[in-house]
């Protein structure tokens, strides 16, 4: 399935039909699987022979998820989980232990950033956070003992884009293995993979679902590092991905290409607008030749996506103002959906966060974080005319 497009591998692949030849791809809602025989459960149990024992291990809908997302990013192998952030964990758990070192960006979403400073910290791991993509800031903060580079390219919520291949380059040269959060970009804008990244994660909740559905996760990437390492952390601690979960995020899959093209096509009309607007005092996209990392975004990115910042005047009474004077647009902290929403990150995603991280992060009381989803642009503005005008 390799050589076939992006948008041909979301439908064709990752298909093992049943004995009924089922043209749709079919949901085994089973926790357990039966065996013919003692000896077939021994052998499974073992290792000996291969075919599913209990859906914590592996679950043939799960299995199509993980076969169809892993051809997409062009990953050797995935493991899917219960969330984004069970992805994390999984790849933290599977790849550090005592004593490490992990360098990341401070532009990461906040939950990242409490279960690196608050939980793997109670392990003795640390993080070291480096502000923006500047190569010698990374550089300075790697350790003997720095094991894992991650970043969020473009980050949530001010969309700011790291050069994958030259962190992929750093994190080989100090022996560590390069993680990428793909969330906002999905493979049919960007594949870290191609330029040099070891993991992938998703947190599949937002694009790869699209429809805001289900919560779901996955770690992606070399073999070694996700069957050896992920996988068997999953297997052992749990948080996989349910069988209806997976079955969800797979028909997601099949319409993500062209959902991640028009939600990019209005986000930049909306950026465009808003960059014009008098009341709003700067606007964070990609896709717009003010961005300063717009030239590496058109290298590594096929779009802007679809997610807009922009920081209203007036702080957060303006920026609350805007929020509840939309009569369209969802007052929710998910993103990724057909329905466009939009938060208020310094009091929700990143409200739990400390205000020196806010800060140091570029999260400002006037920040207003837009994921434009499927309705008219034309719409959409006069939604948020309404609270800025
Ligand atoms: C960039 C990014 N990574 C990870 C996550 C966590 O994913 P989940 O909510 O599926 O656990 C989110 C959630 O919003 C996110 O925006």
């Amino acid at each position: 399935m390799q050589n076939y497009d992006i948008e041909t591998l979301a439908i064709r692949s990752g298909i093992a039909r049943s004995q009924f030849n089922e043209h749709s791809e079919a949901l085994y809602l089973t926790s357990s699987f039966v065996f013919d025989s003692a000896a077939q459960a021994a052998a499974r149990f073992q290792g000996n022979e291969p075919g599913n024992i209990y859906s914590r291990f592996t679950n043939p809908t799960v299995t199509a998820f993980q076969d169809r997302l892993a051809a997409m990013e062009g990953a050797e192998a995935c493991v899917a989980t219960a969330s984004g952030m069970s992805a994390i964990l999984a790849t933290a758990m599977a790849l550090l232990k005592s004593g490490d070192h992990i360098v990341s960006s401070s532009g990461v979403f906040g939950a990242t950033v409490q279960l690196f400073s608050n939980v793997l910290s109670k392990f003795g791991i640390e993080t070291a956070y480096v502000d923006g993509p500047a190569p010698e800031a990374w550089k300075a903060a790697l350790r003997p003992k720095t094991k894992l580079l991650y970043v969020e390219t473009p980050s949530n919520p001010l969309t700011e884009v790291f050069d994958i291949r030259s962190l992929a380059d750093l994190a080989r040269a100090a022996g560590a293995v390069l993680v990428v959060d793909n969330c906002f970009c999905s493979p049919a804008l960007q594949r870290p993979i191609e330029l040099g990244a070891d993991l992938v994660v998703h947190s599949a909740t937002k694009y790869l679902d699209g429809q805001g559905r289900v919560l779901g996760g996955a770690v992606l990437g070399r073999r070694d590092l996700v069957m050896d390492g992920v996988y068997g952390f999953l297997r052992t601690a749990g948080p996989s991905l349910s069988p209806f979960n997976a079955w969800v995020l797979l028909k997601g899959l099949e319409t993500l290409k062209i959902r991640m093209e028009a939600q990019s096509r209005s986000a930049l009309d909306l950026a465009r607008w808003l960059e014009t607007h008098p009341r709003v005092a700067k606007v964070h996209y990609p896709g717009l030749p003010s961005h300063p990392q717009h030239g590496l975004a058109a290298k590594q990115q096929r779009s802007g996506g679809a997610v807009v910042s922009f920081e209203v005047k007036g702080g957060r009474e303006a920026a609350w103002k805007v929020v509840d004077s939309t009569r369209l647009i969802s007052i929710t902290a998910n993103l990724g959906d057909t329905k466009t929403t939009i938060t208020h990150p310094a009091t929700t995603t990143h409200g739990r966060i400390s205000p020196e991280a806010r800060a140091r992060a570029g999260v400002t009381e006037g920040l207003l974080r837009v994921a434009v989803g499927l309705e008219s642009p034309g719409d959409l503005r006069a939604d948020l005319e309404r609270g800025l005008g």
